[in-house]
């Protein structure tokens, strides 16, 4: 049957790609990011197993004046949306006053966390922030969690911050799941419990292979994303599904796995400000001279989105991979993610 919600999603996404490039060309300048993501830290209260943020560590991260500079410069642009991730955003306890600051400059805000601090008082606290958007990880039932995160009270508290953002009336309560090859079997399981505790959004996303998840070597094999795929086809009926933009197609079943259709934002609709001020296209690319666009402490953003983010926005990937180069599936696909590519995971042709 075919899927006019995806059908639509694929007809906007294709209207405004076309109009991105063309609106620079005829008034150079490029359309502002429409959300921007905050890697507020990397400090944390966990060390998960298969955790990507653990590539790097710093010692100096903007302050938040620093940072309520940036969210004026942010709205200012015409953003929309104003989210942060880390490491763990709690630690910080400049957090709420950041986000109720982004709040009152007119742009939605969320944030996405391990759910261990989030306690009522903090879920009442965010709520009066004007916070749009929380999302907290679950990888699994409790035994299965607790050792991905390895901590026996993470699984316990998760589950508490999911119903403290429920009571509290937080718009949108999305519950996270790297699926790796320490929780694939117990994914089904996973998903009658998360019935059970009412979430209704569930991201769930494959291991990237980058930090703790790179040594760890947490991906799936082929079998296993085949069946997970089809797994998610069947629940799509009981949970509002996102499927993770780290593999932006999905083969010709694509429609039938995910709502709407996806792509790497990157450079398009979105960056990343990093926790020392560097700016790259999403906290998951490496902090190297290979990712780096800009930092903030040097340029201010809008200049940085104009003048960077060239190699996503010229399509790059297809004059540089010959397998690109003459798929058929490439206005689809648009060569895959680029931090998946670091160790060629990235093409959903060798799994399916
Ligand atoms: C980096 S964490 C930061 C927020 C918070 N500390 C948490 O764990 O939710 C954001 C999300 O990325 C996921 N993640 C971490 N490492 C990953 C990896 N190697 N591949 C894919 N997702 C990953 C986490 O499980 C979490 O859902
Ligand atoms: S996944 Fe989140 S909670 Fe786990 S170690 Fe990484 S940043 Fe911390
Ligand atoms: S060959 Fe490139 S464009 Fe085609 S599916 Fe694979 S990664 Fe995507």
């Amino acid at each position: 049957m075919l899927n006019l919600e995806y059908t639509y999603s694929s007809l906007r996404l294709a209207t405004y790609l076309k109009s991105f490039a063309q609106h620079y060309r005829k008034h150079n300048y490029y359309y502002p990011p429409s959300y921007v993501l905050w890697d507020c830290t990397r400090r944390c209260n966990l060390a998960c197993r298969h955790c990507g943020a653990s590539k790097e560590s710093y010692a100096d991260e903007l302050s938040e004046s620093e940072v309520k500079a940036l969210v004026d410069q942010i709205a200012k642009m015409g953003c929309r949306f104003f989210a942060a991730t880390g490491g763990e955003p709690l630690l910080r306890e400049d957090m709420v006053r950041i986000m109720a600051y982004a709040s009152e400059q007119g742009m939605g805000t969320g944030i996405a966390t391990n759910g261990y601090l989030l306690d009522e008082k903090k879920a009442a606290e965010l709520k009066q922030s004007g916070i749009k958007s929380i999302q907290i990880s679950l990888d699994g039932t409790e035994e299965i969690h607790n050792f991905i995160r390895r901590n026996e009270q993470s699984y316990q508290n998760a589950i508490a911050a999911i119903r403290h953002c429920h009571n509290v009336g937080i718009y949108m309560v999305t519950t996270a799941t790297v699926i790796s090859k320490y929780n694939y079997d117990n994914i089904p399981i996973l998903a009658d419990r998360l019935a059970e505790v009412g979430v209704k959004h569930w991201k769930v996303m494959f291991a990237m292979p980058i930090g703790r998840a790179e040594t760890d070597d947490c991906a799936i094999s082929k079998t296993q994303m085949k069946q997970m795929l089809d797994f998610i086809k069947v629940n799509r009926k009981r949970f509002h599904i996102i499927v993770g933009e780290n593999l932006p197609w999905l083969g010709k079943a694509d429609s039938k796995i995910r709502q709407e259709c996806t792509f790497c934002p990157v450079g398009i609709t979105t960056c990343c400000i990093g926790v020392n001020g560097n700016i790259r296209g999403c906290p998951e690319m490496p902090d190297t001279d290979e990712f780096l666009e800009g930092n903030i402490r040097d340029q201010n953003l809008w200049e940085i989105w104009q003048k960077g983010f060239r190699k996503y926005r010229s399509a790059e990937l297809r004059q540089t991979d010959t397998k690109c180069k003459s798929c058929s599936a490439w206005s689809k696909c648009r060569g895959g993610c680029w931090v998946m590519r670091l160790n060629g995971t990235h093409c959903i042709k060798d799994y399916i």
